[in-house]
């Protein structure tokens, strides 16, 4: 007689890996890679001729290494490009013990995280971001996607755990500067959700304006351990946790897509953490205190509060389109659209549905 119900308990493994921050790892990078097969670098052409060599010429003696390099831009992390990827892999003839590396910011880090999850069903990669933003952001906590089409952003994807994560801040000395603040933002963003009474907000506050070597170091390491800690407790954000990194983001991605991707997505977010803050003071969850703290540590940034001028031009700005932008978010439930807002006090936030359309006209008009 067969069982009408069959358990099948597996135990996975616990996922646990390293996040190294050292100025000049790269240089000493053999130290660091786990044994493999072979390695495949994927990354930009213009930054494997600034970092590639520290990563090849130790590997190159020993074990067969391939490099495939991927256009520049957001454009890049598509569907098409994943596919060649994936047949250079198998050229490549890499077997489940093969490793690839991924150089490069989120667009680089998302695609080798993408294609490694599904290469003969999931084959270990490494982060070495060189963004800040991918740095204190894309290349921790196992999110990869690629996007399809018109279809929006990062909707094609797994969540698939590096095995390692290298950080070296001296590669920030070649970032432009609009990345710079991208990352910037996101920093920002973590002193006021990461339940700490405002102390990485005073280390911010009080701290000289961060050039783009050692001094940035201690904020690139903050930044990271918040991020990992969020992950741990919801790596599939599952309970609603891991969605507190999206504070400023459903603001910012409606700004982002009105724009026509014209205003980068850490200025949106900028942006969108100062509308987060307006609507929490106005539905009296912040007083006026909490409110301009947390405009003042953008300003003093010198990241954006409202669309740049030169953007004003760009896109589509009215209050009702964008409305329309928000209703069509991936975070809209049953028409109500989840905010993460500041609560209470300075460094911390929840999820808060929300969809009065006239309040949030009176909010998005803020940043006009
Ligand atoms: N997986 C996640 O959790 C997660 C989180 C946030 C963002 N993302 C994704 O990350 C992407 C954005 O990442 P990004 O901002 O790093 O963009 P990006 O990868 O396009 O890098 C931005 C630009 O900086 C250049 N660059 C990077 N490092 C450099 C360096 N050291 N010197 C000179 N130039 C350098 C790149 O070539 C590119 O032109 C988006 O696709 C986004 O969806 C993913």
């Amino acid at each position: 007689m067969p069982l009408e119900e069959i358990k099948l308990n597996i135990k996975r493994p616990e996922i646990n890996y390293s996040i190294f921050i050292e100025d000049g790892i790269l240089g000493k990078i053999k130290n660091y890679l786990p044994n493999a097969s072979k390695y495949f670098l994927l990354t930009h052409k213009h930054l494997y001729d600034l970092y590639g060599e520290k990563i090849i010429t130790p590997l190159q003696n020993v074990l067969g290494v391939k490099t495939h390099f991927l256009p520049d831009g957001e454009k890049a992390k598509s569907w098409d490009n994943s596919r060649e990827i994936l047949e250079s892999m198998l050229h490549f003839q890499m077997d489940r013990k093969a490793v690839v590396i991924a150089l490069g910011g989120g667009v680089i880090g998302d695609m080798a995280g993408f294609v490694s999850s599904i290469y003969q069903r999931g084959v270990d990669f490494i982060q070495i971001p060189t963004s800040l933003l991918a740095m204190v952001d894309s290349s921790v906590g196992g999110k990869t996607a690629v996007n399809l089409g018109g279809y929006g952003k990062n909707l094609i994807g797994a969540f698939h755990q590096p095995k390692l994560v290298l950080i070296d801040p001296l590669v920030l000395d070649s970032l432009p500067e609009l990345e710079w603040k991208n990352g910037l933002a996101e920093i920002l963003k973590y002193s006021f959700l990461r339940e700490d009474n405002g102390e990485f907000y005073e280390y911010l506050d009080n701290a000289p304006q961060p050039s783009k070597g050692g001094a940035l170091k201690e904020f690139i390491q903050v930044s990271v351990q918040t991020k990992a800690d969020i992950v741990k407790q919801d790596e599939t954000e599952k309970t609603g946790k891991r969605a507190l990194l999206n504070l400023g983001h459903t603001f910012g991605h409606v700004l982002e897509t009105a724009s026509e991707y014209q205003i980068s997505h850490g200025l949106a977010v900028s942006i969108g953490i100062r509308l987060a803050a307006e609507l929490s003071f106005k539905l009296k969850l912040i007083n006026l205190e909490v409110k301009n703290k947390i405009i003042d540590l953008l300003k003093k940034y010198d990241l954006p509060i409202k669309i740049p001028t030169i953007n004003k031009t760009q896109g589509d700005f009215q209050s009702e389109k964008l409305i329309d932008l928000f209703m069509h978010d991936k975070k809209v439930e049953n028409n109500k659209i989840n905010f993460v807002l500041p609560v209470g006090h300075l460094s911390h936030c929840e999820v808060v549905e929300f969809n009065d359309k006239e309040v949030l006209k009176e909010i998005l008009s803020l940043c006009f």
